[in-house]
């Protein structure tokens, strides 16, 4: 991890600490340090804010979250909802926190391909947070890229393309791969909604910012073509949303809070793990807009 650069965003009135951010990499991602999640006042919760919206992923170490708490964390960035697909467990009295496992007996489920969660979901997730209570060291890390940058990187002329235009996103991928997991409960495909248009070209409700938004998980193609002549178009954005330039990837340490907008991120969760090593997370998710 490079931290280039070291700024002070605000003294902690509760303990006389200072909370530290610093950069994860060039292309997105600050990690803050001496913060305790579980007890900020409104002044660090804005910090916290404005930091989020400007680096778009933030990495806490050392948390100590119970599952409340770490709903109410989450609540600050919207109303906190459970996961649409019910396949999934939740902690005991807390529906909305769901457990994220790898172990002998319980292999995890996979979502080692770049997606923004639920992107077909008529209003998808604004914000998701995960919380690590158990890792094997360097393994199962998790991949975040830059969305605005990725609409940065293309030409004039295929910015002006994008614009306007609407993709498909649909859930039959997700239902196909859950059917292959542990977590799944036997599911009709009629269960699977039709696939939802989304702008291609998203402006970030609160930071005005356009960021590209498909991803190659849930994207099947444009609304006006077919999937056969979306694909290379599709391809090539993926691919510049993927650059390794565009990329933050984060090595776990049991206690982390990482965080990220899915309005102007996709990740990718490593499997470079086998069912006897131990991965244990809980994840909540705040609600967002229908995209615009
Ligand atoms: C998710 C997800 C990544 C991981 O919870 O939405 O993609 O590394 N998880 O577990
Ligand atoms: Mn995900």
């Amino acid at each position: 991890m490079i931290a280039m650069d070291l700024e002070v965003i605000r003294d902690m009135s509760d303990n006389g600490k200072t909370m530290k951010l610093s950069r994860l990499c060039g292309a997105l991602g600050a990690e803050v340090r001496d913060v305790d999640l579980a007890r900020l006042d409104e002044a660090a919760s804005a910090a916290i804010r404005d930091a989020f919206h400007e680096h778009l992923v933030l990495v806490f170490p050392d948390q100590d979250l119970a599952a409340g708490a770490q709903v109410a964390f989450t609540e600050l960035f919207g109303p906190v909802e459970p996961h649409p697909l019910r396949t999934r467990r939740t902690v005991d009295g807390h529906p909305a926190v769901l457990i994220i496992e790898n172990r002998k007996g319980r292999p995890g489920a996979r979502n080692d391909y770049w997606h923004s969660d639920i992107s077909h979901a008529e209003r998808p997730p604004a914000v998701s947070v995960l919380h690590a209570l158990k890792v094997t060291d360097g393994r199962g890390d998790t991949m975040f890229c830059n969305m605005y940058r990725a609409f940065d990187a293309l030409s004039d002329g295929l910015r002006e393309t994008l614009r306007g235009r609407r993709a498909l996103h649909s859930g039959m991928a997700t239902y196909t791969r859950s059917l292959e997991h542990n977590d799944a409960r036997t599911i009709d495909p009629g269960e699977v909604k039709p696939p939802r248009a989304h702008p291609v070209v998203r402006t970030h409700p609160v930071t005005g910012r356009p960021a590209l938004f498909v991803n190659p998980h849930f994207t099947i193609g444009f609304e006006d073509m077919t999937e056969d002549e979306s694909r290379p178009l599709l391809d090539t954005l993926h691919a510049v949303a993927t650059r390794p330039e565009n990329v933050y990837r984060h090595r776990w340490r049991a206690g982390d809070v990482v965080m990220w907008d899915n309005r102007c991120t996709m990740h990718y969760a490593v499997m470079d793990y086998t069912e006897d090593m131990v991965r244990l997370l809980h994840r909540t998710t705040a609600a967002g807009d229908a995209p615009r």
